[in-house]
């Protein structure tokens, strides 16, 4: 017998900006120009956000570029599958896309959970810039490097970790959101102040509404704080071992809420029925008291999101969809839950809590 090792520890810099700013998406081309990160770009969008921004942007790039390709699919989280993904990148090889090449999303969370994870395999792997242009892809999907698909199976349970190499974060862009798709981001917003900051919630208590006014100051500054706390929690736990759980709060509970209505439901809209149901579980166990729980549902009325579970769900389908969640472990469902506001409760160190089926029926109310 013989032993060859190969040696492979390494070390990786995928360190990169979040630019935020009005009016930014007009220099992206200039950026790239500039950063030398590919010799031709697939822009990846969807069928709202390629009248919007998506064609002014390729444009842009074409004059700056040889080859850029502008790849649109139905806007809509049915798209986020794998029927598209080889779409993409049918589109891309026919086209003669190569290891040079490069891909940027412009639209919302699925764009760039689609493209992102699309960037991860191309070749084994191109880089990709995120152009978010939905709240949710603002304050959330954009960064962290979580890239996915959706099957028939569940949510997100085919996907890469693969950070983008730059995100630029246009937030003139935001004001041809309607009402409810503002609404669905700042259920993450919401999610920012309890996981982690208790003024930045405060703030939002007091500040929620001057957003449906585009006051740019107020949208600037929940804008860059959510950021903030995001990138510093995927700073400390890129990988999701423990920390980077604590953005799963609402999220165990709110996958499941979208599974079951066939993704009829938004992501935000079962989010912020996630944190409430989840926010009732820690009612029991965490010393998250009544009070922080009033704020919570004042703050998602305040935000126009939902706080009660769809009247034809009920607990055991719920819990059985949670099961198979990629969070559960064992067959056993684990959650995030706050302890206070802007502090999130650890058993043993860890943020991922086991619940029992038990203390989720009592809480659920079934
Ligand atoms: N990767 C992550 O870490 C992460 C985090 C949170 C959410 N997500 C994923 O993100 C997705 C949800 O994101 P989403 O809410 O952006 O969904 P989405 O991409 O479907 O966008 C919502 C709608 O807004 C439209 N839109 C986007 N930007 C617009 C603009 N500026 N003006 C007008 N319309 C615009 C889109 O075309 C779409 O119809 C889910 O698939 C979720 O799983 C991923
Ligand atoms: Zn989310």
């Amino acid at each position: 017998m013989d032993k060859i090792r190969v040696n492979l520890k390494r070390m990786i810099d995928d360190s990169y900006d979040i630019i935020i700013g009005k009016g930014i998406i007009k220099t992206i081309s200039e950026a790239l120009a500039k950063e030398n990160i590919a010799y031709s770009y697939a822009v990846i969008t969807d069928s709202n956000v390629e009248g919007l921004y998506g064609k002014n942007l390729y444009e842009k790039l074409r004059s700056t570029f040889d080859k850029v390709d502008l790849i649109s699919f139905p806007a809509g989280e049915q798209s986020k599958n794998r029927e598209i993904k080889s779409y993409i990148e049918d589109h891309m090889l026919t086209s003669g896309f190569a290891r040079d090449s490069a891909i940027i999303a412009i639209g919302g969370g699925v764009v760039g959970d689609i493209a992102g994870y699309v960037a991860a395999t191309y070749t084994r792997g191109i880089p990709y810039i995120q152009v978010p242009t939905s709240l949710v892809a603002c304050v959330d999907s954009s960064i962290g490097g979580k890239t996915a698909i959706d099957t028939k199976h569940g949510k997100n349970l085919i996907g890469s970790f693969h950070q983008p190499k730059a995100v630029f974060i246009d937030i003139e862009t935001l004001k041809t959101l309607n009402t409810k798709q503002i609404n669905e981001g700042l259920a993450e917003v919401i999610k920012y102040g309890v996981i982690e900051d208790k003024n930045f919630f405060e703030y939002l208590e007091d500040n929620i509404h001057k957003v449906y006014e585009f006051q740019d100051e107020t949208v600037f500054h929940i804008v860059k704080t959510s950021c903030k706390i995001k990138s510093e929690v995927v700073e400390k736990d890129e990988k999701e071992s423990n920390l980077r759980k604590i953005l799963n709060f609402g999220h165990t509970v709110g996958h499941a809420i979208e599974q079951l209505s066939d993704y009829k439901i938004s992501h935000g809209e079962a989010i912020s029925r996630g944190m409430v149901f989840e926010g009732k579980i820690a009612l029991q166990i965490t010393g998250w008291n009544k009070d922080n729980q009033k704020r919570l549902i004042q703050l998602f009325e305040k935000a126009g999101l939902p706080t009660d579970l769809p009247v034809y769900m009920n607990t055991n389908k719920i819990i059985e969809v949670m099961k198979l969640d990629k969070k559960a472990r064992e067959g056993k469902i684990e959650m995030s839950l706050p302890k206070n506001i802007g502090e999130m409760f650890t058993t043993n160190k860890s943020y991922g809590i086991s619940v029992s089926d038990e203390l989720i029926k009592s809480a659920l109310g079934q």
